[in-house]
């Protein structure tokens, strides 16, 4: 399966998944790394030969609508059968979910529905819940809100700051996303209604 990501940031989650697409049998490989601005993960997607990497900075787009457009026109272009957001820091409108719809994942790091946006590991800490963690799944038109593929948990310790917790769960996010990539691109996973199969 041809695999398209999209980043904005360190890219760390990025490389989770072109460590495990290196491995002869992983049933995806990554075809093409989007990045809405210059950042970190850029470097990566080049060191590990990604053959195509493109910076589409949506500064440069009048509306989100134009800059949406352009994505999908890159991920045409390099015939991508699944989108994934790692790391990327923007919310999509309509019309991109409805071309991508089922076919766009995304990582997210608490366990949804709990803490939708930003700040999830500062909120989970303030709420004082016990269980935190990351959560893969489809991107609907709903912030944080589409099927859910998987989740991993980490336990809330009472000395937890919230760089550990961060630090913690992203060790989660970096082997949920590949392994939900393999499921998908194994064509093991249906979705039903809101639900995962
Ligand atoms: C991850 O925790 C991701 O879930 C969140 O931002 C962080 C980015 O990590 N949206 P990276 O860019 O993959 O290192």
């Amino acid at each position: 399966m041809r695999v398209g990501v999209i980043i904005s940031g360190k890219g760390s989650n990025l490389e989770a998944l072109l460590q495990e697409a290196a491995k002869p049998s992983y049933p995806a490989e990554i075809s093409l790394v989007i990045a809405d601005r210059p950042c970190d993960g850029i470097g990566i997607a080049a060191r590990y030969g990604v053959p195509n990497v493109e910076i589409v900075p949506h500064k440069d787009y009048e509306t989100p609508g134009l800059f949406e457009e352009e994505l999908t026109r890159l991920l045409e272009e390099h015939k991508i059968e699944l989108v994934v957001f790692a790391g990327f820091m923007r919310i999509v409108h309509t019309n991109f979910v409805k071309h991508w719809r089922n076919r766009l994942i995304n990582v997210h790091p608490s366990l949804l529905p709990s803490f939708k946006g930003l700040h999830t590991h500062e909120r989970a800490i303030d709420y004082g819940v016990k269980y935190h963690g990351c959560t893969v799944h489809y991107v609907n038109e709903h912030l944080d809100d589409g099927p859910i593929v998987g989740q991993s948990t980490v336990r809330v310790l009472d000395d937890d700051t919230i760089e550990t917790l961060a630090a913690k769960v992203l060790e989660k996010e970096h082997k949920l996303l590949p392994a939900c990539v393999k499921k998908i691109a194994s064509g093991k996973v249906r979705i039903v209604g809101h639900r995962v199969i």
